[in-house]
């Protein structure tokens, strides 16, 4: 990503994509018919551990917040990271009812991947280890592990990077 780059996305409450930015079409490779309708997951990268997705459904759907760094997949299969904000959207009419989510994704800073890479890479090899069902709370306990020693939460963790 640019230094000015932002890439912004809406979905419903289910991940359906209904907006796309233009940035988000330029780094995606897809079209934005190709885009629009779809489950986000179409930018999915492999090497995005399960149990990083999964803090970000729970986060989300308590109604708050949530940041992290995400390594996304383009059409023709290359990657690229971000920093990522993750947002509920509230109904105008009702102020506890969630209507969509929205995201704001900035350039990350390259000495922060440097830490967060290793991080994933441990949860992806413990998520692989534990198999499929047990794989988030395997990848979730490595994450829980590095940040208990620091007395902060996710939250704090990530923004302290
Ligand atoms: C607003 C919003 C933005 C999202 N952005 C991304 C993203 O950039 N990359 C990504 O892999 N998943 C993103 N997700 C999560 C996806 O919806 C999906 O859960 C994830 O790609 C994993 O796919 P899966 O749930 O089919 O395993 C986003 C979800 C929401 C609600």
């Amino acid at each position: 990503m640019r230094e000015n780059d932002f890439i912004v996305s809406k979905t419903d409450t289910a991940g359906r994509l209904s907006y796309c930015n233009r940035i988000f079409i330029e780094f995606s490779g897809y079209s934005e018919q190709e885009l629009l309708g779809q489950q986000h997951n179409i930018i999915r990268h492999p090497d995005m551990p399960r149990s990083v997705i999964h803090l970000l459904w729970q986060t989300l759907k308590s109604g708050e917040e949530f940041f992290g760094y995400v390594k996304n997949m383009t059409k023709e299969g290359a990657f690229y990271w971000v920093f990522a904000t993750v947002t509920p959207s509230y109904s105008v009419d009702d102020s506890n009812t969630i209507i969509g989510f929205f995201s704001v994704r900035r350039k990350p800073d390259l000495n922060k991947l440097k830490i967060i890479e290793p991080v994933y890479q441990q949860m992806l090899d413990a998520e692989k280890t534990a198999g499929s069902r047990d794989a988030i709370s395997a990848g979730t306990q490595v994450l829980t592990e590095i940040i208990e020693p620091t007395g902060k939460d996710y939250r704090e963790f990530i923004l302290s990077l």
